[in-house]
């Protein structure tokens, strides 16, 4: 991890949005399947937010983005989707995905955080970052509804995470 700077979004100089929010966007679609696919429009508003943390390298020409994570707001009962998180490739098993996890748990610790992960190494970096495997079941349905991988299944029946998809929580005991 030498060299890389964890930046939230207020420490982010705003003449770097919109590269960093073109290179999401480009994350995004590299790990298409795996992460919801972000155009760099929906990303610019996130990067004002204490709820985001870039991992960026300072080089010559500028900020290289080399991960990101936000939290969404679901705009049901205060919960925050902890979402588009993700390393480039050649700097993953460095510890950043799961640092860039911690910092944004820290910084909203007063927030009910979900987030939905189908791959062993999201899932082990999410643990390691601060939240804990939980049962869609468990969840408000109004929330349920809201997640990513539940909309219509209600995460009883999901059909658009092929069955794999798991649910975290973190800071649920603080308000239920
Ligand atoms: C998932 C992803 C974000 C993880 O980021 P990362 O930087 O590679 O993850 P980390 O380096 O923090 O963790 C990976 C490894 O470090 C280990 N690790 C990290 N912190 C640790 C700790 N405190 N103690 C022990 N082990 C730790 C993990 O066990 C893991 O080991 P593994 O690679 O042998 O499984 C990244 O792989 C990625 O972008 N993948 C593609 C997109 C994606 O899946 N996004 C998530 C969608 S939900």
């Amino acid at each position: 991890m030498d060299g890389v700077k964890f930046l939230h979004g207020m420490q982010i100089p705003p003449e770097h949005h919109l590269r960093i929010a073109e290179e999401v966007s480009r994350m995004t679609r590299e790990y298409q399947g795996i992460m919801l696919v972000k155009a760099p429009a929906e990303i610019m508003p996130q990067l004002k937010k204490e709820a985001t943390v870039a991992a960026v390298i300072e080089r010559p020409e500028g900020l290289e983005l080399v991960g990101f994570v936000t939290l969404w707001d679901l705009k049901v009962e205060g919960v925050l989707e902890l979402g588009t998180l993700g390393v480039f490739s050649q700097y993953q098993g460095l510890g950043i995905g799961t640092e860039l996890v911690r910092i944004a748990l820290t910084l909203n610790g007063k927030h009910r955080i979900i987030a939905t992960a189908k791959t062993s190494k999201a899932i082990t970096a999410l643990i390691h970052g601060g939240m804990a495997m939980w049962d869609f079941t468990s969840l408000p349905l109004a929330i349920r509804a809201t997640t990513c991988c539940c909309s219509g299944e209600l995460g009883v029946d999901c059909t658009k995470a092929d069955g794999a998809c798991r649910l975290l929580k973190a800071n649920w005991s603080k308000k239920t």
